[in-house]
């Protein structure tokens, strides 16, 4: 048993689905709490002072007055990938955009051939170097997309890894197929042979082999167009996975009307998004997973996250973690940006960067709040106020980070 006491505010949304309107910034919030843990499971919680009943001979960590929160959940990363993109820099300061980099073969496609060359084994040993750095910002589950492959032998060869690294990091590592990822070489022109070739030989070895828990794709301006994401969405969730979008990424092509349409579980990124698209989330309660460092990092507009809120449609927050568009694994960093330029209140983004981001992931009902039953992730704050996580900007404010109840230091 470990006891958490001396928690001067415990803040966490509460229930194991999503959060919207005006419930995403309803959470509760503890004064002179503690959290009693039992085999990596919350036994109970109690407030104003007092102790659980049968905290009496628990380990304690005092948390000395501090906020605690849940552990983090960054929904949407493409963390397994071989080489960097640095070179692409000085190409954009000149003027290139990121669609430009990508239709001259480079960005995606230029990941691609470092990430075929290297073996399952190094993919692995980077990869957990990642997660181990994104652990210390108190990121306790995370979801990592495939996708730098594209043919049958390299995509599953990264969902392998990914599915090693849930076994061996201390994340709950959740796997996403991004086989419609981009158009690789062998298929140039051709998008439509290419979802054909991903319906037929590829996704039918990935279900088998249970490599992954989501199908994605990436709906946008020369990738693939609502069409073609329709169908391989609709041939994965006949298989029994449930579907993510990338969607009004650059161009608002109909991705997030698509993603009302064929209820998917998630749409992401939504910069460029419409209302008739915002609209379409709300019906179906697909969570908007926003990426605001991405926006910042390609020098984008901010997503509508505001309007998003307010017309109902859950928002979670995350990293996107990848070497094109986002090669930052600091998800406070996000928080920041979800106040500052999404104009959401720190309430409203610890639920997009724990519950709502962990119903985004399929996870809602293990992790995403401090509630008995849940799994016992939390985070040990080095402030005692919720507004401080959002305000403070490039340090790790993150100081004990809880995994199944165990305890982590990170400094
Ligand atoms: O989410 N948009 C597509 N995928 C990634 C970028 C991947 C890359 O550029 O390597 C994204 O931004
Ligand atoms: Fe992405």
């Amino acid at each position: 048993m470990l006891l958490i006491k001396n928690i001067g505010l415990l803040a966490t949304p509460q229930g194991n689905t999503v959060r919207c309107g005006a419930e995403q910034g309803a959470i509760a919030k503890h004064a002179d709490a503690s959290v009693l843990i039992d085999n990596g499971t919350i036994v109970s919680i109690a407030e104003n002072g007092e102790l659980p009943e049968g905290s009496e001979n628990a380990e304690v960590l005092d948390a000395g007055g501090a906020l605690v929160t849940p552990g983090l959940v960054d929904a949407h990363t493409h963390l397994v990938f071989g080489g960097w993109r640095a070179h692409e820099v000085p190409l954009k300061i000149a003027g290139a955009s990121y669609l430009d980099i990508l239709n001259a073969g480079g960005g995606i496609l230029n990941t691609l051939v470092n990430t075929r060359k290297d073996s399952e084994d190094e993919l692995f040993e980077r990869s957990m170097g990642f997660l181990e750095e994104e652990f210390n910002f108190g990121v306790t589950s995370i979801e990592v997309k495939s996708g730098y492959g594209l043919n049958k032998e390299a995509e599953l060869k990264q969902l392998r890894v990914i599915r090693r690294l849930d076994k061996e990091a201390k994340q709950d590592v959740v796997s996403t197929f991004l086989g419609a990822h981009a158009i690789p070489d062998e298929f140039k022109g051709d998008p439509d042979g290419y979802i054909d070739y991903l319906i037929a030989e590829v996704l039918p070895v990935v279900v088998e082999e249970k490599l992954a828990d989501f199908c994605d794709v990436f709906t946008e301006s020369s990738v693939f167009n609502v069409e073609q994401s329709r169908r391989i969405l609709l041939a994965a969730q006949k298989l029994g996975l449930p579907s993510k979008i990338h969607a009004d990424e650059i161009d608002p092509l109909g991705g997030s009307e698509l993603a009302g349409e064929i209820g998917a579980v998630s749409a992401e990124h939504l910069i460029a998004t419409r209302d008739s698209g915002i609209e379409a989330m709300a019906r179906s309660k697909t969570v908007a997973c926003l990426l605001p460092q991405t926006s910042l990092y390609l020098g984008k507009p901010f997503a509508r996250a505001r309007d998003m809120v307010n017309a109902g449609v859950p928002v979670a927050i995350a990293t996107d973690f990848n070497p094109g568009s986002c090669p930052s694994l600091n998800l406070q960093l996000s928080m920041n940006l979800g106040y500052l330029r999404y104009r959401l209140y720190p309430e409203e983004v610890l639920t997009a960067v724990t519950l709502n981001a962990a119903c985004a992931i399929g996870m809602g009902e293990k992790v995403g709040s401090v509630e008995p039953g849940k799994q016992a992730d939390l985070v040990v704050w080095n402030t005692n106020e919720l507004p401080m996580l959002c305000y403070r900007m490039g340090s790790n404010q993150a100081k004990t980070v809880i995994k199944k109840g165990k305890i982590y230091e990170t400094h």
